[in-house]
Order: structure tokens, then sequence, then C-alpha cells
């Protein structure tokens, strides 16, 4: 061996191990955290909800019912439809409310750039997931995985090794997918999807659940009526439309702040409008140059603590 040679595998044993090497491409495409999203943050969608009911949590909690010749449970779950209508979350609320189940949340996208190691990556997780008491594998934007067009090599044995893995003895793992280009998914891979549900745009009562969903506990001056009107106009929006919306809404009194060249105390503003909140004292809110008590100041005048939020309004946030 020459000295080149010695120093070379010197450097190599230094190196992580090639387990930890495996390890670490697992973290960050493997979740196993419990995902904070209820039922209540997804709305409508009221079908599906129950699908996934029945397909996964009453098969884990009444074992028995399920367990006959004929009645089974779905053999992999496949959401699909139009992107940014709430498929991700609704099956993080899924996860979140089967307690006593293990959740893999996989990113699809990120096995898939694993070239060599995607394989791997794939059998540790079914065998993993094999050996918790109960498991759901969610596999989000499954087409990733499965495309119809794998050029590569290492594409095609991820895609091969899935379909084994799909097809093995997943009794206490039930497997669910999302995607918004189904048409992408390899035949062979969607026939393991046994059940299938569509995820449509919302319609307009839905829409306005979202619109409430999304402003969540920002101060706002919305009515009813408000919220009934933003549902309607929104025709053809996906919930991931209506958050963008409400971003910007939420937005707004901020950039107000920030380009206001006058401020006025905000108790006066108040008792033009009793509908706000009378505890504001000495807090400084932006307003025209000709307002009453006007002071020509810049936010950089007005200390930390003494802005007053600004209610979102559908006059100034959503038409404005
Ligand atoms: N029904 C809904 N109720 C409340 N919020 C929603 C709903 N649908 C979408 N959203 C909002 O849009 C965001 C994106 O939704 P999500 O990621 O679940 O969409 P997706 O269907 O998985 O999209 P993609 O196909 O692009 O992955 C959510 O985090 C949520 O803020
Ligand atoms: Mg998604």
């Amino acid at each position: 061996m020459d000295k080149k040679t010695i120093e070379k595998s010197d450097v190599n044993s230094t190196q992580p191990t090639g387990a930890n090497t495996f390890n670490d491409q697992m973290s960050g495409i493997i979740l196993m955290e419990r995902p904070n999203v209820s039922w209540d943050n997804v709305a409508g969608l009221d079908s599906a909800k129950k699908t996934l009911i029945e397909g996964v949590i009453l098969p884990l909690k009444y074992p028995d019912l399920f367990s006959g010749r004929h009645r089974r449970p779905w053999n992999g779950i496949l959401l699909y439809g139009p992107p940014g209508t709430g498929k991700s979350d609704l099956i993080q609320a899924l996860a979140t409310e089967a307690t006593n189940t293990s959740f893999f949340y996989v990113s699809s996208r990120k096995i898939s750039s694993k070239w060599s190691d995607g394989e791997k990556i794939l059998q540790t997780l079914f065998t993993t997931a094999r050996e918790h008491t109960n498991s759901i594998i969610f596999i989000d934007e499954v087409d990733a995985l499965s495309g119809t067009c794998s050029e590569y090599e290492s594409l095609r044995r991820i895609k091969t090794e899935f379909l084994i893995q799909m097809s093995g003895e997943n009794r206490n793992v039930q497997v669910l997918g999302a995607t918004h280009t189904p048409w992408m998914i390899d035949a062979s891979i969607r026939k393991r999807f046994e059940k299938r549900i569509n995820i449509t745009l919302p319609e307009a009562s839905v829409r306005t659940e979202i619109f409430k969903i999304q402003l969540g506990n920002a101060v706002h001056s919305l009515s009813e009526e408000d919220f009934t009107e933003l549902g309607k106009r929104t025709n053809g929006f996906s919930g991931y439309d209506i958050s963008v919306v409400v971003k910007e809404a939420l937005m707004k009194p901020v950039r107000k702040v920030q380009t206001a060249t006058h401020f006025r105390k905000a108790e006066e503003a108040c008792n033009e409008n009793p509908s706000a909140s009378d505890t504001v004292d000495d807090l400084f809110i932006p307003c025209s140059s000709k307002a009453i008590g006007a002071i020509e100041m810049s936010w950089v005048d007005v200390p930390k603590d003494k802005l007053f939020e600004t209610n979102v309004s559908m006059v100034s946030s959503f038409q404005g």
C-alpha cells in the first residue's frame, strides 16, 4: 500500500458509516411527528372525511368488525384532485385523529431524488411500519414515486420496490396517497390503491368557511353577510387560493402602517367606531393628514407596544 492510499483510507474511516449516511438520508424524507391539524381546520370535504373514518379510523378501533372474509378495510386509499384543495391537510388531520397509530409522512419527491437509496428507504419504511402495532403511511405526491415516464433505471427500481411493498402483507398498515396528477401514476401502482377519493374545488358555502378558517383569530369586522359574499365571489378558487387572498388582506393594515405619514391616537378613532375595543388608551393608528387629531409622524416614531392593531375589514382589506 503506498502512502497516498493509506492517507485516503484514514480519511474515509472518519466519514460516517454507510448506515449513518442512510439514517441521515431518512430524516427529512420520512417524518413520524404527529401533525397538529384537526378536522375543523379543513372545511367541507365531508364525504372524504367519512370515507377516511370508515377506511382508517374504524378498522383500527374495531378490528373485529373488519376481520370477516368479505368486509375488509380498503387496501390503499388515494386522494386525487386539483392542487391546493386540502388533500395533504386532510390526511394530516386524519393522523391527528388516529391516536394510538404511528404516522409516517413520506415525501415522494425526496425519495425519488435519492437515486440509489430510494429502494432501501422504501423497504425500511414498510418494515418499520409493519413492526408498529398500527401504522399509517402517507405518501404525498405519489406521482413522483411512480411516474409513468420513469426513464432512469434507479427510478424504475424505486417503482418496482413500491409495487412489491404495496402488494405485501400490510395487515396493520394503511397506505394513503395523494396527487394532483393522477394520470401521471403508473397504472400498476394506481391499481394498488383500491379506494380513490376525488377531492374537488370547494363550492361557495365551503369557500365561506375557508375564509373564516384562514382569518383565524385575526381582529376583523366582517359580518356573516361579508363572509357569504366572499364565498360567492371566489368561484373557481381552491382553499390554497383563498389562503393567499386572506394573507394579502392581513398584510394590508401592515402596509398602511409602513406607508403612513400621519398617525392619531386610537382612542379618537374608537370614539368614531364604537365596535372597536375601548382599552386602547394611548395607542397610535395610521390615518390621513386631514383626519382629526392627525400627527405628522412615521412608524419609526411609534413605540413598539403603542401600535393599534387595525381591523381587517371588508372594504379596506378585500375590496381596496
Ligand atoms: N378545505 C380546506 N379548508 C381549509 N383550508 C384549506 C382547504 N383546502 C386548502 N386549504 C388551504 O390550502 C393549503 C394547501 O392545502 P393542501 O396542501 O392540503 O392542498 P393539496 O390538495 O394537498 O395540494 P397539492 O395537490 O398541491 O399538494 C392548506 O394548508 C390550507 O391552508
Ligand atoms: Mg398536497
